[in-house]
């Protein structure tokens, strides 16, 4: 089963909701389930990420990886989010994922970095 901290976030998310108005926003989905998040971020003066916030529905995994990672880049630049990548979401969650389950943990990693650079969509290279 899953860790203890991945079901808590899943069961008590702590950036459930929407930022309006916030300067990046994303939604995208997860084509094999079509579970979807939306994630929205709000930058500080000093381009440092203030605050950030997640919707949408899916499994645990994914809901709380999203939980997790808005938790995580508070206070982080645009770039450091930028860098962000699987080993990153892997090492948070704290579990081996078998291809399906991977899909629904780098979701929203793939939702923020698209939001982030803006992109319409975001190849898996980059994640
Ligand atoms: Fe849909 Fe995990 S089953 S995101």
């Amino acid at each position: 089963m899953y860790r203890e901290i991945i079901i808590d976030h899943y069961k008590n998310p702590r950036m459930k909701g929407t930022l309006d108005p916030h300067d990046y926003s994303y939604e995208d989905d997860n084509p094999l389930c079509g579970d979807r998040i939306r994630i929205d971020v709000r930058v500080d003066d000093e381009g440092r990420i203030s605050e950030a916030a997640f919707s949408g529905e899916g499994c645990a995994i994914s809901m709380s990886s999203a939980d997790m990672l808005t938790e995580a880049i508070i206070g982080k630049t645009l770039e450091e989010v930028k860098a962000l990548d699987k080993a990153y979401i892997l090492e948070m969650l704290g579990i081996e994922l078998g291809a399906v389950r991977l899909k629904c943990a780098l979701l929203s990693l793939k939702v923020l970095k698209a939001g982030v650079y803006g992109l319409e969509t975001l190849e898996e290279e980059l994640l």
